[in-house]
Formats: C-alpha cells, sequence, structure tokens
C-alpha cells in the first residue's frame, strides 16, 4: 500500500515536471501572412511595445520562420556557414527562458522566472513579452581563429534576425534587434553557457 503511494507520489511529480519542461507549439502556418514584397516593405525597428502576449500560433509562425526546419534533410529556413547550424535561439517568456528544439518544434525549459529586463538593459526589455536570444556553439565552426568564427556567428544570426523581422512585419508585430543592448554576461550565466558559447545579439519582439 505504501509503496503503491510512493510509486503514484512519483509519477506525479515527475510527470508533472515534465510536462512543464516542454511546450509542443502548434504547427506553423507554412502557407499564411502576407506577401513577401508586401512584409519587405513593412519592416522596420519598432521599440515601442505594448506588453500585449503572441499567441501560442503567432510563436510558432515566429521561430519556424526564423530558423526552423524547413526540409526533410534538416535544413533550415536561414542558412549558415557550411550548414554548422550553430546558433541556438533562446526565447525569454514572462514566465522563463526556453530554448527552441527546432526537431521538435518544441521549447524546452531552462530556467524559470522573468528574466527579460535583465537579459535586455534597453526599456524595452520589460515590455517586449518576447526576447529572442541567439547564442552561437562556437565549437560547431570549423577552424581555430576565435574572430573567424565571431563574424561567422554575427553573418549567421543576421539571416535569422532578417526572417524574425519579415514574420513580425507579415504579422502585424513590432521587432527591434539588439547587439549593444544584451547583457551577454547575465544570458550566459541564466543559460549555464560554456565559454565555447557566444550569446550574439538579441531581439525583441511584441506589439
Ligand atoms: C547589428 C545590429 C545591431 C543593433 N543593435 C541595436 C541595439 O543594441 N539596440 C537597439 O535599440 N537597436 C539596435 N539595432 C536596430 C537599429 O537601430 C535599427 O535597425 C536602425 O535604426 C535602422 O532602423 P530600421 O531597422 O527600422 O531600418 C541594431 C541593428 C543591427 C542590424
Amino acid at each position: 500500500m505504501k509503496r503503491n503511494l510512493l510509486l503514484l507520489l512519483a509519477i506525479l511529480i515527475f510527470g508533472a515536471g515534465y510536462a512543464q519542461t516542454k511546450v509542443m507549439l502548434p504547427e506553423p502556418d507554412k502557407t499564411g501572412g502576407m506577401p513577401l514584397m508586401e512584409a519587405l516593405s513593412k519592416r522596420s525597428t519598432d521599440r515601442n511595445f505594448t506588453g500585449k502576449a503572441l499567441t501560442q500560433q503567432q510563436l510558432s509562425d515566429l521561430l519556424w520562420g526564423a530558423w526552423g526546419i524547413n526540409r526533410a534533410d534538416g535544413r533550415r529556413t536561414a542558412p549558415s556557414a557550411v550548414n554548422a547550424q550553430d546558433i541556438d535561439l533562446y526565447v525569454f517568456l514572462p514566465d522563463g527562458a526556453y530554448r527552441y528544439d527546432a526537431g521538435e518544434h518544441a521549447l524546452v525549459l531552462v530556467a524559470k522566472g522573468d528574466f527579460r529586463d535583465g537579459v535586455c538593459t534597453q526599456a524595452f526589455g520589460k515590455t517586449a513579452p518576447v526576447h529572442v536570444v541567439f547564442v552561437s556553439d562556437l565549437t560547431r565552426l570549423r577552424g581555430n581563429d576565435e574572430q573567424q568564427k565571431r563574424i561567422t556567428a554575427a553573418a549567421d544570426s543576421g539571416f535569422i534576425g532578417q526572417n524574425i523581422y519579415l514574420v513580425a512585419a507579415s504579422e502585424g508585430m513590432k521587432s527591434v534587434v539588439y547587439h549593444g543592448g544584451i547583457d551577454r554576461t547575465k544570458v550566459a550565466e541564466l543559460l549555464g553557457l560554456p565559454a565555447t558559447s557566444w550569446p550574439v545579439c538579441g531581439q525583441a519582439v511584441g506589439f
């Protein structure tokens, strides 16, 4: 009896924990949005957010558009040098920090809590409902030249950032990419990044 009770308790604790650690995103709407030329004509930086949250569908479209898998061989919506796919996207929401798992199209919880304000040092840190932080795992890049690797990581991030700008424009959302406004030390600390991972930049999205 006591053993059964313990087993039930374990299932409840670990079962509930598991349910909270991974959030499966809805299928992205791959045929929606506005014509590309219209999205390009609306692409802009806007830092004045109301704080209104994105729906799960908007978050799904945003992340898939940013850096999702768009081919059977695992290649992505943005290019990367020698297909190194060195960038991981971390998503900071009011309830926690998550890693975007493109293979599963899911958010994997990394840390619970609201860290948006710490990660982004600018005024929109606390008002934007979503901050996407681009982290390059430099070990996935070829060569020994550290500076060259960072240039490659920055170039790879640029394509993802533009994808985010275009999805945001297409879905009536605002966005700002930030390179100066990111606290890299805090990001590394919060995410438990090794020294070989470099937080390249962040991008805020909202309304
Ligand atoms: C590499 C890069 C770094 C940027 N860093 C910041 C930043 O730290 N903070 C910020 O508020 N905007 C940042 N921006 C946004 C620019 O200020 C913005 O793109 C520029 O003013 C042009 O406006 P537009 O995007 O509407 O064309 C950055 C843009 C780029 C491309």
